[in-house]
């Protein structure tokens, strides 16, 4: 059994997901039709107006060996986004959701310890029909449509954590990778401020992005990668 907390308007949803960890029954889900102060990945805000869009965490305890929780959590979303609305999303390593060239949905998993369990927090946030992106978010896109948001936190929650319940890494890499649209494309990225380019060629079975470089093949774990337009 799910405990499910909903705001209206709220900083954000991880934000007070870990400050309340240790007063929290396990699972919760914690909803806001608005976030004040949405953190995305890397330091980024993550814009999230009142309405238009969702924004939840998911606080759960993870099974031990389950370090593939973003990746599934990506399928999640893209699984929940064709049941509520029969549209296909995919998925932009690592953790971004795509509709028609647009971010549509981002995903910020935070782990940490509260009175010695380790905790995880699945952000995520869905822009469902906003319209009005600031300048700087020129990939941002919506959906296109409006479930109850409720019944699609939960029903990505319950995804995931019946992922967590029994998990397979094969199955997981095999639904991510059905879904990650980059493989085959030109792609730049940057690591300790050097600007690389290269093909995304796979992911390994850490999830891990596999690129081929003029300087080499190079594995990338973490970090931001942009698709070359030609
Ligand atoms: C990203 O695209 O960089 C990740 C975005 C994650 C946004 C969600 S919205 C719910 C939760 N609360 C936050 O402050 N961030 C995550």
């Amino acid at each position: 059994m799910i405990n499910i907390i909903k705001f209206d308007s709220i900083t954000s949803t991880n934000d007070w997901a870990k400050e309340n960890a240790a007063d929290l029954p396990l699972p919760s889900l914690i909803t806001a039709d608005e976030q004040t102060a949405g953190r995305g990945r890397l330091g980024k805000k993550f814009y999230s107006p009142g309405s238009t869009g969702l924004y939840f965490s998911l606080i759960f305890e993870a099974e031990s060996g389950f370090d593939l929780i973003t990746p599934a959590s990506a399928v999640c979303v893209c699984d929940a986004i064709k049941k509520f609305s029969g549209k296909e999303t995919g998925i932009k390593w690592v953790n971004d959701i795509f509709l028609n060239g647009k971010k549509v949905a981002g995903i910020l998993t935070e782990r940490f310890s509260s009175n010695g369990r380790m905790m995880t927090v699945v952000g995520i946030g869905v822009n469902f029909t906003t319209g009005d992106f600031p300048e700087d978010l020129p990939e941002a896109g919506s959906l296109g449509f409006m479930p109850d948001k409720t019944a699609f936190a939960v029903n990505v929650a319950e995804s995931l954590l019946s992922i967590n319940g029994n998990f397979s890494r094969d199955d997981i890499l095999s639904a991510y990778k059905s879904r990650l649209f980059i493989i085959g494309k030109e792609i730049e990225f940057e690591i300790n401020g050097r600007r690389y380019s290269g093909t995304a060629e796979g992911i390994n079975s850490g999830c891990n992005l596999i690129v081929n470089t003029k300087e080499g093949k190079m594995i990338l774990s973490s970090g931001e990668i942009s698709i070359i337009m030609r």
